[in-house]
């Protein structure tokens, strides 16, 4: 696919920091550019990195696409603050819904739902607005290696199949760490000075929630499972495990409740081994932990009447439901 991999035991993690600086800064040369900051620790590492080369030059924002976890866009706002780099939030949430709608099929969801939004509209009016001539973004080789192999429409894979951002969306994008898999990700994270919160958060997918509704997203549905993920966040993040989610299935079940037949959610809990999100085994998780986030998500979530959890491996399972 033309990008060659560094791989974590071949990484220089200081020397890699001073060439992409100075890459970013070559390629920026004396406009602007902006970059989107998700909280991840992929745009985390480009945020800094850009903002190391360019200083003011680079205007940092954080997407409310309405499909983020509970509290998200402050807590990162604060995060940035205080290491010193302003992040404004852009509400792109009406934008996102509407392009949602009626949408079922999951590629047509990250492709006319996700990618065509976060890039054609919301970045585009950003770079115009301010200027700006680039976007620095935080792929990495996993994205590229999944979207070229066919399995996933990565959100953020653009030049790779063929689009020329330039001529489609009027910016060039520049990817700093597209060489890079998750450990590597990491390890500069903390050379860079993130926190370790951020630098060994478990990854969180662009297109955010979008990932963990099965059939169409709407604010009601993305309500429902962002209920349900903060419970397993609560509930696992001692686990020691990769990455951790809940799904929200699109058949209903019948459940009792109160002595009365209540047609209600499935919620799919999963929980993922893994170093860098190519192949995953589910965690063996204690059953009594489960029993628990079963309890809290049917008296807590309204109207929850299941909860499974996924023992599939990857593959043939994914990581994320859609
Ligand atoms: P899958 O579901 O393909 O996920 O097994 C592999 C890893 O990638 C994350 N993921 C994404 N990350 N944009 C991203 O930035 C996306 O469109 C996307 N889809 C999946 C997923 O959370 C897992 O870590």
């Amino acid at each position: 696919m033309g990008i060659e991999e560094i791989q974590l035991h071949d990484l220089d993690v200081e020397d890699f920091i001073e060439r992409q600086v100075q890459a970013i800064g070559e390629a920026v040369g004396d406009g602007l550019a902006v970059n989107a900051l998700s909280g991840g620790v992929d745009s985390s590492v480009v945020t800094l990195l850009g903002h190391r080369a360019l200083g003011d030059r680079l205007k940092t924002c954080f997407i409310e696409n309405g499909l983020m976890r509970e509290g998200e866009p402050q807590y990162i706002v604060d995060v940035f603050h205080g290491l010193g780099v302003e992040v404004e939030i852009v509400d792109a949430r009406e934008q996102f819904f509407a392009a949602l709608a009626g949408v079922t099929d999951p590629e047509e969801k990250r492709d006319k739902g996700i990618t065509e939004v976060f890039y054609k509209d919301v970045f585009g009016k950003l770079v115009r607005d301010c200027g700006a001539k680039v976007l620095l973004q935080g792929t990495i080789f996993t994205d590229v290696e999944e979207t070229v192999a066919g399995v996933k429409r990565q959100h953020n894979i653009l030049e790779q199949l063929g689009i020329d951002t330039e001529q489609a969306y009027g910016y060039k994008v520049i990817e700093p760490i597209i060489q890079l898999r998750k450990p590597a990700v990491r390890a500069v994270g903390e050379a860079l000075g993130l926190p370790e919160e951020i630098f060994a958060r478990p990854p969180f997918p662009g297109p955010a929630l979008a990932t963990r509704v099965i059939g169409e997203v709407t604010q009601e549905r993305i309500a429902l499972v962002r209920a349900a993920t903060a419970i397993v966040e609560a509930e696992l993040c001692n686990s020691g495990a990769f990455q951790y989610m809940a799904i929200l299935h699109e058949d209903k079940v019948t459940g009792l409740r109160d002595g009365q037949r209540d047609f209600g959610h499935q919620i799919e809990v999963r929980c993922w081994d893994s170093t860098d999100a190519v192949t995953g085994e589910p965690t063996d998780l204690p059953f009594q932990l489960l029993r628990k986030i079963a309890d809290r998500m049917t008296t807590e979530v309204p109207g929850v009447v299941s909860v499974t959890y996924n023992i599939t491996g990857k593959p043939p399972s994914c990581i994320e439901a859609v």
